[in-house]
């Protein structure tokens, strides 16, 4: 038996990046996947399907809530129900590395628009149809650098940091209801994207040396952490804050 088998999971942002690993991942486990971005993601599709996978993609902006009402009705046609929301959709790449000076009030707003907010209205639209089910499983994305203070990119860590606290008062407000929500916060991760960019590709670089095992993260180390907490293995976990960055930060 797959892990994921008879299981329908939205990945926001799973277009690209970490976020299509977790697509191919869940879907190799027997899962349903709706993979909701702005970015298409009709070649991720069809890589899945061909794979013998089962997915479909939504344009979905995760900061128009109608946008995102419009994902869980489409993901429920599709499928009859939703099981796993991973909130993984960030901006963050392309924001560019500047120090609290630099920073503009509308860069600090979109980077919480959509780290924030995006996270907020995904999990609103698809509470009703976990809360009929009496059953749902909620992963949001966080990061390392939200656990250990970091400089020059001040509106992602908060956003980051929200995500932590976000994801505990979701779990105790929303338990009763059968719903889990836990946290994974990745180290510093060789992406496409990442490997584009000069600047970032050498402060991720330099991560590695903090950890524990002292090599280069890749999407496919993040995949299992989000397996397990989306499958019934981890029913009786919520609340919690799961760093899977080598044993960089140690909580
Ligand atoms: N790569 C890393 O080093 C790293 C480390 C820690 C945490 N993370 C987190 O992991 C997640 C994925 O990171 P990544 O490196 O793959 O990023 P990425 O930029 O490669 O991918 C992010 C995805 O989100 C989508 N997106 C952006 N705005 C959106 C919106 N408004 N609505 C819907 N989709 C939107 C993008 O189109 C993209 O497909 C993010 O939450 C990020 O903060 C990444």
């Amino acid at each position: 038996m797959q892990r994921l088998e008879n299981r329908v999971a939205i990945i926001t942002g799973g277009a690209q990046g970490i976020g299509a690993a977790y697509a191919r991942s869940f879907a190799a486990e027997g899962a349903k996947v709706v993979i909701a971005d702005v970015a298409p993601a009709d070649a991720l599709v069809d890589e899945i399907t061909t794979a013998g996978g089962t997915a479909i993609a939504t344009r979905t902006d995760v900061t128009d809530e109608a946008a995102c009402a419009a994902m869980a009705t489409q993901t429920i046609a599709a499928f009859g129900r939703i099981d796993i929301l991973v909130n993984n959709a960030a901006l963050w790449v392309h924001v560019g590395q500047k120090p609290i000076m630099e920073i503009s009030k509308a860069e600090w707003d979109k980077v919480l628009d959509v780290n924030i907010n995006g996270m907020f209205l995904c999990t609103k639209a698809v509470v009703p149809q976990m809360t009929t089910q009496s059953y749902g499983k909620i992963i949001n994305i966080s990061s390392g650098r939200a656990l250990k203070g970091f400089t020059n990119l001040l509106h992602y860590d908060t956003s980051k940091g929200a995500v932590i606290s976000f994801t505990r008062s979701v779990a105790r407000e929303l338990g009763d209801a059968g719903i889990r929500a836990n946290t994974i916060a990745p180290g510093g991760i060789m992406t496409d994207n990442v490997i584009e960019q000069d600047e970032l590709r050498g402060m991720i670089a330099m991560g590695t040396a903090t950890r524990a095992i002292k090599r280069e993260q890749v999407p496919e180390d993040v995949v299992g952490a989000c397996i397990f907490l989306a499958s019934e293995e981890s029913d009786f976990i919520t609340g919690q804050v799961l760093a899977v960055d080598g044993g960089s930060a140690m909580n």
